[in-house]
């Protein structure tokens, strides 16, 4: 039974709001470890546990590279911040931090997660929206056309009239808070339930319809979801100001890594970030993820359509020679050509394009700046691009030397590679099952790539 027939599950939920946080026994934010898997911690912990995003780093891997090479009173920068795992954990250990991304879901999620506010407020502002709900709920029920359904592309498609109504009371509801930053702290999980009460696979990060005969049997209630999810960040807020007492701030840039951003040169200490695996159409659907909350949030259908060739490797600009900067590349562009001279091509512009963040970072970072990055091996075409060698390749064309390297196994993680890349069912192309932590120092200005 959804919330506009009438649940008493939202009583339940109004007693979660209203509890004081009790800090857990079992917490332990150390990240100290023999390996860097991580296979049994807490990764939800603080603000971690806002929002589901692809390809999340793992707190307790920026919290490592953080303790081993940051310092208080350091300026940190993740030029692809996504949720922002890193400026979190960058906040907690005092450092200042800049965070960048092109997609608007990400910096949403990453500013909520990141900015300081009053629980108290915050429980207030949740009690009254859940009155506000109840009451637009008992409305619907009289009269359905009472919260009208926004008018947007395939709406139909992906979400039932009634879900769609009670999104649309509680999208009312949170847009006409006054208060920018508690506004936003709403929208996230607003965000989170437009997506889990969509007709969505959710255990998919690309948009794919739960089938057909299932439709009819899915009816969410919107309301539970909507106020679980904002006990629980209550309690990640509360986490968060027990932990960052210190003064550092947190800047967060919708611009592209690619290019000159706003970060001034030879600012940056430390560089802690993973970045994309490959073009996001073939690896992680950054955009498809982002989809339907982006369309509920308001963004134009242009914005959110566009999103996917705005990321590294998003265009073919480039030709496989103008790529083709270092060994390890050029052998492996052959190589994959042979096969399929389009694959190669966006395999080269991926790694073109990334030649320009690099480029970006060594102006931003100072002379000696470590800069960490997550990065996992692909296979195109069956054929292993071992991105790590790649990154080393290209970092030192562009000022940076080789400092160390880690390995960490991914225990769980939903990745998008179990392709069949022979179109045969059954034969699966590789997952990614491991991450490289490459450690890379500034060291000069290095040749500049001739990138635009
Ligand atoms: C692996 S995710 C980062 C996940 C993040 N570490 C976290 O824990 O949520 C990579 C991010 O790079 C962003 N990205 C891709 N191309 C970009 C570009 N040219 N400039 C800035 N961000 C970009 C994507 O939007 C995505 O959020």
């Amino acid at each position: 039974m959804n919330q506009i027939e009438g649940s008493d599950q939202l009583g339940l939920v109004r007693e979660q709001l209203t509890l004081p946080y009790i800090k857990r026994a079992t917490e332990n934010r150390s990240s100290e470890s023999g390996d860097w898997d991580y296979v049994t911690a807490d990764t939800k912990t603080e603000t971690h546990c806002f929002h589901t995003y692809p390809a999340m780093m793992i707190p307790q891997v920026a919290r490592r590279l953080i303790s081993m090479f940051g310092r208080c009173g350091m300026t940190l920068l993740d030029p692809f911040c996504g949720s922002g795992t890193t400026l979190v954990e960058a906040h907690m250990a005092n450092l200042n931090a800049w965070g960048i991304d092109i997609n608007p879901l990400a910096l949403l999620i990453a500013r909520a997660k990141t900015t300081l506010l009053d629980t108290t407020r915050l429980q207030h502002h949740a009690l009254c929206l859940l009155d506000g709900f109840e009451q637009d709920c008992q409305r619907i029920r009289k009269d359905p056309e009472f919260a009208p359904i926004p008018n947007f592309f395939n709406m139909d498609y992906w979400f039932k009239p009634s879900v769609s109504r009670q999104l649309s009371a509680l999208h009312q509801r949170i847009f006409a808070i006054q208060d920018p930053a508690i506004c936003k702290f709403f929208r996230v999980p607003f965000s989170e339930t437009v997506r889990e009460a969509s007709y969505t696979r959710n255990s998919e990060f690309k948009l794919f319809r739960i089938p057909e005969d299932k439709l009819e049997q899915h009816n969410p209630d919107v309301g539970v979801m909507f106020f679980s999810k904002i006990a629980r960040n209550l309690r990640g807020m509360t986490q968060l100001t027990q932990q960052a007492k210190g003064s550092a701030w947190v800047k967060i840039l919708p611009e592209d890594a690619r290019h000159q951003t706003s970060v001034p040169s030879n600012s940056i200490d430390l560089v802690v970030t993973s970045p994309p695996y490959g073009d996001s159409r073939t690896t992680v659907a950054y955009g498809q993820f982002s989809r339907l909350s982006l369309q509920w949030l308001g963004l134009s259908w242009e914005d959110i359509r566009n999103i996917d060739s705005r990321l590294l490797g998003g265009r073919r600009v480039v030709t496989l020679e103008a790529a083709a900067q270092t060994p390890t590349l050029r052998k492996i562009l052959n190589q994959v050509a042979t096969e399929d001279e389009k694959r190669a091509l966006d395999v080269a512009n991926f790694y073109y394009d990334f030649t320009q963040c690099l480029n970006e970072l060594c102006r931003v970072c100072k002379l000696d700046a470590k800069a960490c990055f997550v990065v996992g091996n692909r296979t195109v075409k069956r054929i292993p691009i071992p991105t790590d060698r790649i990154l080393i390749e290209i970092a030192e064309r562009c000022g940076f030397e080789y400092v160390d390297r880690f390995y960490r196994n991914i225990p769980n993680k939903r990745m998008p590679h179990k392709n069949s890349p022979s179109n045969i069912p059954g034969d699966l192309g590789k997952t990614i099952t491991q991450e490289h932590i490459v450690v890379l120092k500034k060291i000069g200005e290095g040749l500049k790539v001739d990138v635009n």
